[in-house]
């Protein structure tokens, strides 16, 4: 292992990189105030401030020593960033030409790897003159990609090459000597090396002066990803989103979405093992996120957050199959994580494929067991009241109703009952009235619904059960 940075010099590595993105802000804004009919590419400038802001969350990260976010993605992405970041007004040295010979991919992170391209596309236009050239090269050198920087300028002598990589080494008069320090971490962090490479490996004539090169470990790429679990967080509010990754970014693969839309193009786009979406997002809302996943990763576990709790969003959420509700603010984040975990640990059960017509109904209540054997026979299913709990054994039913108020066990030991007695047989759960605890605990418990007993109308209760248990 390299020794740990100081946080002396991760500071100054910090500033070193948020100085970049400042300088691009200042020249773009100098231009405008110059000639202020020159329309501000708002969108450059925009993604400056959104540099800023990551570097200083990934200060944030390093200071308390956690390991960054990484996803599978083509190294041309932060490398085609970093070479449009590269051109700032006024900053002279050639832009880079940009080789493609094999489109690898890497496990990485997408804005660390963009600052190490990006530092090393910088030194390379200061060691080159006016008409230098910078050329980037991406491919791999047997199983493992490569990114190669190369330029046509200065070189670098043989007693500054011993000590290049060490922080505040620089023969600049505005440098800090930071960059190559930075970029060092950031290829340790993702277990790559960067060094310089004999200038013959670009086979080109004349050969580059300096060749930095970066080769990315391709096998713990891939184990690493097989072990990681993929959770998505959705939210508006980005302190919760970061709070999210503070609590789950070490143990998760975290990937952050600000709105549905944002959430249903990322899930189109890759696997996830568990979402965490807030309710109220304007636009797609997190109903339409769980309407989706249900129609379209009918596997995928999700949980929905809310600020603004309710019986009827609570029910529905139980017929999407959600695997918790939660209400906003969190008494204890320590218990969002701990149901996080539960969650992704839990199988999902599979359901088993009917192979009669009886359900099972659990109700001690001899009235109503008469009126939901009715309401159950008007569906030509054959009702079997039980007013004791009975497991089915290998003769499964091909559904089950059960009563909140089964004695003896009642509510939400009646809900893990039903789940218990007949194993990936869709369950629905019958309350005398509906609650915001009766609906939390039937979708905790797995159950297909929760709904009123509607005593007084046999026919709705049995579209009510019709549609829930899908008979
Ligand atoms: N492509 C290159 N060609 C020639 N010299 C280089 C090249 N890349 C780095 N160097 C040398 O290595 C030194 C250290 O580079 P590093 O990026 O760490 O800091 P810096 O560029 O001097 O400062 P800053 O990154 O703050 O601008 C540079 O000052 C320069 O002398
Ligand atoms: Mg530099």
């Amino acid at each position: 292992m390299e020794p740990k940075t100081s946080p002396e010099v991760l500071a100054a590595e910090v500033l070193h990189e948020v100085r970049q993105p400042l300088l691009s802000l200042k020249a773009w804004l100098q231009l405008v105030k110059e000639d202020p009919t020159r329309a501000l590419p708002v969108d450059v400038l925009l993604a400056q401030v959104a540099r800023i802001e990551h570097l200083v969350n990934d200060f944030t990260r390093l200071a308390a020593n956690r390991p960054a976010h990484r996803e599978k993605l083509k190294l041309t992405v932060p490398v085609r960033e970093a070479i449009a970041a590269a051109q700032r007004p006024g900053q002279p040295g050639p832009l880079p030409e940009l080789e493609v010979v094999f489109d690898v991919e890497v496990l990485g992170n997408l804005g660390l790897l963009q600052q190490l391209a990006l530092n090393l596309i910088n030194n390379a236009r200061d060691a080159s003159g006016k008409n230098g050239r910078v050329k980037v090269v991406i491919t791999r050198e047997g199983v493992k990609p490569v990114l190669y920087v190369a330029d046509w300028g200065s070189g670098i002598s043989p007693e500054l090459r011993a000590k290049i990589f060490e922080p505040f080494v620089t023969t600049k008069d505005t440098g800090t000597g930071l960059g190559l320090a930075v970029c060092k971490r950031i290829a340790q962090e993702h277990h790559a090396t960067l060094d310089l490479a004999p200038p013959q490996v670009l086979s080109e004539t004349p050969p580059p002066s300096t060749v930095f090169r970066v080769i990315f470990d391709g096998d713990t790429a891939a184990h690493t990803t097989a072990k990681r679990k993929a959770v998505l967080v959705v939210d508006d509010e980005a302190v919760i989103r970061l709070m999210f990754k503070d609590l789950l970014g070490k143990d998760y693969d975290l990937v952050e979405a600000a709105t549905g839309e944002e959430a249903l193009q990322l899930l189109r786009t890759r696997p996830f093992d568990l979402v965490l979406c807030d309710k109220n997002l304007p636009g797609v809302s997190g109903l339409d996120v769980a309407l989706d996943i249900r129609k379209n990763h009918p596997q995928l576990k999700m949980m929905l957050m809310t600020g603004y709790p309710s019986l009827l969003t609570a029910q529905q959420s139980v017929e999407l199959g959600l695997t918790d509700y939660l209400t906003k603010p969190f008494d204890d984040i320590r218990i969002v994580r701990e149901k996080v975990r539960a969650a992704l640990s839990a199988p999902r059960t599979e359901l088993r494929k009917a192979t009669n017509r009886r359900v099972d109904v659990y109700e001690d209540n001899p009235l109503t067991a008469k009126q939901i054997a009715e309401a159950l026979t008007l569906l030509n299913m054959v009702p079997n009241v039980l007013t004791e709990a009975k497991p089915g054994g290998a003769d499964a039913p091909a559904a089950v109703v059960m009563s909140w108020d089964f004695n003896p066990a009642h509510g939400a030991a009646g809900v893990a009952l039903a789940r218990q007695l007949a194993p990936g047989v869709p369950f629905v759960v019958l309350a005398e009235h509906l609650t915001m605890d009766s609906a939390l605990e039937s979708l905790r418990g797995g159950a297909a619904a929760c709904l009123p007993k509607l005593l007084t109308d046999v026919k709705a209760l049995s579209r009510e059960l019709q549609r829930a248990l899908r008979l």
